[in-house]
């Protein structure tokens, strides 16, 4: 984005913590609207009145859980709306340890949440396409 550009609705995905509550705060600070996407409601109320104040146009929170299919369909729907402009693809699991040794449940939901998800939230227009869809 440029300085001339006006800035339009962003979904960040994974902005209750650390890089994506970064990138949330500086794009209200330039007046963008946003619609913030983690688990942690409290953790996304929060963040709405900090980017409400630093001068968000509007700030939706979308609850959900990534790697369940429903809440991703969800938030792909939400994602396919005309008025999104930008997508922060953030949302994922770190730090789960040396690969070999990672519980199989646990792998599961990482690949759902860093691959089916962030995969199907760089293609929105195939909402449909995701539900169901993921690891089991
Ligand atoms: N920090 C680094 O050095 C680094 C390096 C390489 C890559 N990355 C990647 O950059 C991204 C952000 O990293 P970070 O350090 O800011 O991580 P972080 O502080 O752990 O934040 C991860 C975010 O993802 C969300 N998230 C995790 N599982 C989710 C799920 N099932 N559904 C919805 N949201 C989920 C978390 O929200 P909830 O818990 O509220 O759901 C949280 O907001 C991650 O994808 C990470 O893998 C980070």
């Amino acid at each position: 984005m440029t300085s001339h550009d006006a800035p339009g609705t962003a979904i960040v995905t994974g902005a209750s913590s650390g890089i994506g509550w970064e990138y949330a705060t500086r794009l209200a600070a330039r007046g963008w609207g946003l619609v913030l996407v983690a688990r942690r409601a409290e953790r996304l109320d929060v963040l709405a009145e900090e980017a409400l104040n630093k001068g968000a146009a509007a700030v939706e929170a979308l609850v959900a859980d990534l790697g369940s299919p429903d809440d991703l369909a969800h938030v792909v729907e939400r994602a396919s709306g005309a008025d999104v402009d930008l997508m922060v693809n953030n949302a994922g699991i770190n730090g789960y340890g040396p690969f070999a040794e990672v519980d199989p449940a646990l792998l599961t939901r990482v690949v759902n949440v860093n691959v089916v998800a962030l995969t199907a939230l760089t293609r929105p227009p195939c909402r449909a396409c995701w539900r169901g869809a993921g690891a089991r």
